[in-house]
């Protein structure tokens, strides 16, 4: 898993690079050869766009254990599939528990229909290492619940939430589970089944390794979603209403086929990888990564301790350093590429005690070395002498 870069990227939680050299021809050949539009005529190259889109949905369906290709709703990224899963399925009165780990692509959503749709909304703090207790949702529930919304993975901390247990609540209280798999599609394991999983969005462009511009919604086929978009599908041309066939209810448009061919080839190679694979690579190079920085002066770790479950991600301030400094420092000196700031999740940075100062977050991918998390730890070294 070599590529050649001089830069060492430390950013694969907003959005992993490289690619593998088959997404990148994957996206060309879209280009060249499969260019026309998908689902809107029968010439050759109309069925063959079809098809990449086609198998870009059993590929994420093997992933995630999906029975029905189908049910899978292609959208830019997650917030796309979010905002599809939370206005399309919310109505007035609803009542919803969600996680005070949550991005801002879900909490945004839900404030939103707070104001416009008199919904209410729980928020279920974790603990300061962002932990979750599903027994406090439990006790969360109302009468006027009807869903639970949770992200799989903290998108600050990497501390990794009890879905399926939540899966349970949901199926035992009959409510239905959105889950958020920004920070674990392709890193974790997923069964929407086993995991009781009602809507599961995804990103496109991060541990699936495809391009920017692509996500998706698996939505189960007990649940029927109001469409956010409304428009033509190349099916039912005659209705004015939006076809209740999937995917074509939730997809008006024509769709980013190269970027849905890369997504293909991406899925494809964690596939052959292996997600367990992957997890143990960048599980071994978080541990490395913690050991180095809890060892410098004034280095503050944020997420689970050491030896502990996480993702690739790890969240840390340096000193009474501004992480934004820290930041800019890293890549203007260093030439690592990380982010700072308070990452789209306010409220896990409330959990964290971080709200007042942010931090900066390193986090890892597939072809991350040990010799990058090392340069890592060694210009954080050099950068505190200076705090
Ligand atoms: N949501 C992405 C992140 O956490 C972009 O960086």
């Amino acid at each position: 898993m070599k590529h050649d870069k001089e830069l060492i990227y430390l950013d694969h939680a907003a959005t992993s690079w490289p690619k593998p050299p088959e997404v990148l021809e994957a996206v060309m050949k879209a280009m060249q050869e499969e260019a026309a539009n998908p689902g809107r005529g029968s010439h050759q190259m109309a069925v063959k766009a079809s098809r990449v889109l086609f198998d870009t949905r059993k590929q994420l369906a093997g992933l995630f254990k999906i029975k029905n290709p189908n049910d899978i709703a292609f959208s830019l990224n997650t917030t796309g599939a979010l905002n599809l899963a939370i206005k399309g399925y919310l109505k007035t009165g609803d009542h919803v528990i969600a996680t005070a780990v949550e991005h801002n692509s879900v909490r945004r959503p839900l404030e939103y229909l707070k104001r416009t749709r008199g919904i209410e909304v729980a928020y279920i703090e974790t603990d300061s290492e962002g932990h979750l207790d599903a027994s406090r949702v439990r006790e969360a529930i109302r009468p006027n619940t009807t869903l639970i919304v949770a992200n799989h993975s903290s998108n600050l901390l990497g501390s990794i939430l009890p879905i399926a247990d939540l899966g349970d609540i949901a199926r035992s209280h009959n409510l239905r589970l959105l889950v958020d798999a920004a920070q674990s599609a392709g890193l974790l394991d997923i069964d929407v089944r086993g995991m009781g999983i009602d809507m599961l969005a995804f990103p496109g462009h991060k541990g699936l390794l495809g391009p920017q511009g692509t996500g998706g919604l698996y939505i189960s086929p007990e649940v029927d979603l109001e469409p956010h978009m409304h428009g033509g599908t190349g099916s039912q041309s005659e209705a004015p209403d939006q076809p209740s066939i999937r995917p074509d209810r939730y997809e008006a448009g024509t769709q980013n086929t190269p970027g849905l061919g890369g997504l293909r080839a991406g899925v494809a190679f964690v596939r052959e990888q292996s997600v367990s694979r992957i997890y143990e690579h960048e599980w071994q190079l978080s541990q490395l990564m913690i050991e180095g920085l809890s060892r410098i002066n004034g280095v503050r770790l944020l997420g689970p301790h050491a030896g502990q479950p996480r993702t690739g991600i790890v969240s840390f301030l340096v000193g009474q350093a501004d992480p934004s400094e820290t930041a800019f420092i890293l890549d203007q000196h260093y030439g690592i590429a990380v982010r700072s700031g308070f990452h789209c999740t306010p409220q896990a940075h409330q959990c964290a005690g971080t709200s007042d100062t942010g931090a900066v977050r390193a986090s890892v991918g597939c072809f991350t070395t040990k010799e990058e998390v090392e340069a890592l730890v060694s210009a954080v070294r050099e950068i505190s002498l200076h705090y």
